[in-house]
């Protein structure tokens, strides 16, 4: 039977279910390894189910000679050196399409409630302080309807925030390498734009790009500066994608009015700038955790990772090894 390694915990039943085809090493505990404990547990194995939290570099790679496939529990996999893989022949896959909705819901989450400072109301109603039942001029927030959103990155889950924007009445503009086709913007009900213009029409700038060195601080002190200062900016997509401590000083000076936040550079550790803000609403990296989604990307994870170990083409493969 071949050997797999599952690094994080997961549901009973996808241990259970891989454990009829493979002899399973699974992280109960969910403690995150180090790297060198992550190195010798892979010893002996051909798979690995990994989270993003697990750096599979060319110095790790190297210790794992029986290794075959890393089958990401995510649709991310900057926590991979694809390069490395590629030339130690080890196949890497991934679980797109599976939680673009989950993921755009929780952006939408996130964008609401710094728009209207949910949080930050919360905090006060249980601090005690709501002490006058109504003001006139009490947390007052930022419209969304008939507002101006404005999407970096237009794939899948740029699409499904888009397709929620209807109901908001929003005009929608989004900046892509790639425009869409014309029939998809239709569809869609938004317009390519320059992203310089983006940054400075957009109500709400919600960035849904992939990290990559390419993508580093993609959006910086310079496009934030470009924002207006009534603007909201999300970020759901990765840490390192956003500059945060530029960030942290533009919402300290008030130079942009908000910002929803799921992911963080570094996480999860975080800029303590953002902890003394209250014009920043923050969430643990959950842009795809529901239960139903959290499960099909576990078993979209299994299924990829028994194909190769058995002898088939998976259905995610996101590296090709030369024959
Ligand atoms: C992903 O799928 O990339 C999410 O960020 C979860 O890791």
């Amino acid at each position: 039977m071949q050997k797999i390694l599952i690094t994080r915990a997961v549901f009973p039943e996808v241990v259970a279910e891989l454990s009829r085809r493979f002899e399973v090493e699974h992280n109960a505990e969910d403690r995150p390894w180090p790297p060198e404990e992550l190195a010798r547990r892979l010893q002996g194995k051909s798979g690995a189910m990994a989270t993003v939290m697990d750096r599979f570099d060319d110095p790790l790679l190297a210790q794992c000679p029986d290794l075959r496939v890393i089958s990401n529990i995510a649709v991310g996999h900057n926590n991979i050196d694809l390069a490395a893989c590629t030339k130690r022949g080890i196949r890497v896959t991934n679980t797109p399409g599976v939680l673009d909705d989950t993921t755009a819901d929780l952006t939408w989450a996130l964008l609401m409630a710094a728009a209207r400072r949910i949080a930050e109301g919360d905090q006060y109603v249980r601090a005690g302080d709501w002490k006058i039942a109504f003001g006139v001029q009490y947390f007052l927030g930022q419209d969304i309807h008939h507002a101006t959103l404005g999407i970096v990155g237009m794939g899948r889950i740029g699409q499904a925030i888009a397709r929620r924007a209807r109901g908001f009445d929003m005009r929608v503009i989004y900046h892509n390498r790639n425009r869409l086709p014309a029939a998809d913007e239709a569809r869609l009900g938004a317009a390519w734009i320059e992203r310089e213009r983006l940054l400075a029409e957009a109500d709400f700038v919600v960035v849904m790009a992939p990290y990559s060195p390419a993508n580093h601080h993609l959006i910086g002190a310079a496009e934030i500066a470009k924002m207006k200062p009534t603007a909201i900016l999300v970020n759901t997509a990765r840490g390192g994608v956003v500059d945060d401590a530029a960030l942290v000083d533009a919402l300290r000076h008030g130079r942009i009015a908000g910002a929803g936040l799921d992911v963080f550079e570094g996480e999860p550790g975080l800029d303590p700038g953002f902890l003394e803000l209250r014009n920043v609403v923050m969430t643990p990296h959950i842009g795809s955790a529901s239960r139903a989604t959290r499960m099909t990307m576990c078993r979209t994870a299994m299924e990829n990772m028994a194909a190769v170990l058995e002898g088939r083409e998976p259905p995610n493969l996101v590296n090709v090894i030369p024959a």
